[in-house]
Formats: C-alpha cells, structure tokens, sequence
C-alpha cells in the first residue's frame, strides 16, 4: 500500500468512528515527530502491538482484500498477567478478511453497529487443510451449528466466539452498509498467530510516498528508537 493510501483510510475510519461515537485512547493522535520524544513509558504499546494496523494483507487492493484494525488493549505471551485484548475494526461491504485461523487466540467478533458482517466458518485438519465436518460455535451463548464453509451473519448487536484452530473469514454484507465490528479476545501475536489459508501476509508492504498521518504499530521501529 502507498503510505498515501494508509493516511487516507486512517482519515476515514476517524471518521467513521466518531459518526459511532467509538473513542480511541489519546496515543491514537500522536504524530510521527511526538513518537520520536516518547520514553521508556511508552514501551508497552510498542511491545504489545497497540495501535493502528491498516493492512491490505499484501493484495494491493485494501478495499477488497483488506482490514482496518486498532489495537486498543492487548498482553503478550510472554506475560502470564495481562491474558486479554481488545480490538476496533471497520469491515466494509465486500471488503474480505481472507480465511485464517489462530493457534494461540480464541476471539469474540462483535457487531457493534452499522451493517451486517457475515463470517464463513471450517473447522481445521489437523494437517492446517480446510475440514468437511460441521462446524459449531456460540453466538451470544446460542450453540449453533452449520456446515463446513457456510456462512453467519452477525446483525448490529451479535457475535459469535472462535475458538483456536477454527478458520474463517469475513466481510461486509451487500447493501448494508459499513460495519463497526469489535473483538475480545486472548492475548493476540499477530506476528506469529496468522495462519492464513492461501498463503498471504498479515501486514502490508508501505510505500512511501507521504509522511504517516499517525503510525502503523509496524513503523514504531523506525520513530521509537528508545
Ligand atoms: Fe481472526
């Protein structure tokens, strides 16, 4: 993606989350230059991998193949304490997060307003190959069960919990509208705890052309040198 590009959805989604009256923490808003100055204090963020995370997995067509992410709280693995994570997504319509599933993260995937987000479900082999077997989960404390490669739909208000090993994807339904989705989840690794289906990457690949309007939790290395 050109750094362009990434400064545009960001301005977007601020957007998008103040029209849902969804605040993110002030270190959101803090420029490349103020990161430049922060210490020893601001470890944690960098650390755990708070923040923006606008990625078009590599596709090079975000609004297709793409997702827009903030980490607003997350542990590490190697903290036996802080075990939880939060995240904030805007999931467009028609815009898929490709199918994935995570060894370490159990997550909730949340509907928390807009339009409707559908997720197609699998069960994994335990080769990593796409299972045939039917695949149950909890929405909202509802057992449901449905068959191997078809879909939820999570209206305003729902969500379904994923446990480890189950692969999925998800976009934003036709017609519906942009969806404001949340997740609670474990503590996430997103550098290691991907494992996507056909291969692709979790983060993309910046071209620089602009000055980040904020940055990415992949740029902190390159402004936090505490
Ligand atoms: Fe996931």
């Amino acid at each position: 993606m050109k750094r362009s590009e990434v400064n545009a959805f960001m301005r977007e989604g601020i957007a998008f989350l103040a029209k849902k009256q969804f605040l993110l923490p002030s270190f959101a808003f803090w420029t490349p230059e103020a990161w430049r100055a922060k210490g020893a204090e601001c470890r944690e963020i960098v650390t755990n991998q708070l923040g923006w995370d606008i990625t078009d997995f590599g596709s090079g067509n975000f609004l297709k193949t793409g997702l827009f992410l903030f980490t607003i709280r997350n542990g590490s693995l190697a903290d036996p304490v802080k075990t939880y994570a939060e995240k904030i997504m805007i999931v467009r319509e028609g815009q898929i997060t490709p199918t994935h599933f995570h060894s370490q993260k159990m997550e909730d995937i949340i509907n928390r307003g807009g339009g409707n987000l559908v997720i197609r479900l699998w069960n994994a082999k335990a080769n990593d190959e796409l299972d045939d077997t039917a695949v149950t989960v909890s929405v909202d404390g509802v057992r449901k069960t449905i068959p191997a490669g078809e879909t939820l739909t999570l209206h305003p208000g729902d969500s379904v919990c994923l446990p480890q090993r189950n692969y999925h994807s998800f976009w934003g339904e036709a017609g519906k509208g942009t969806v404001l989705v949340g997740e609670v989840s474990r503590v996430n690794d997103d550098r290691t705890d991907n494992r996507f289906h056909a291969p692709i990457g979790r983060f993309p690949q910046i071209q620089e052309d602009e000055q980040p309007l904020h940055l990415l939790c992949t740029d902190y290395a390159k402004y936090y040198t505490c």
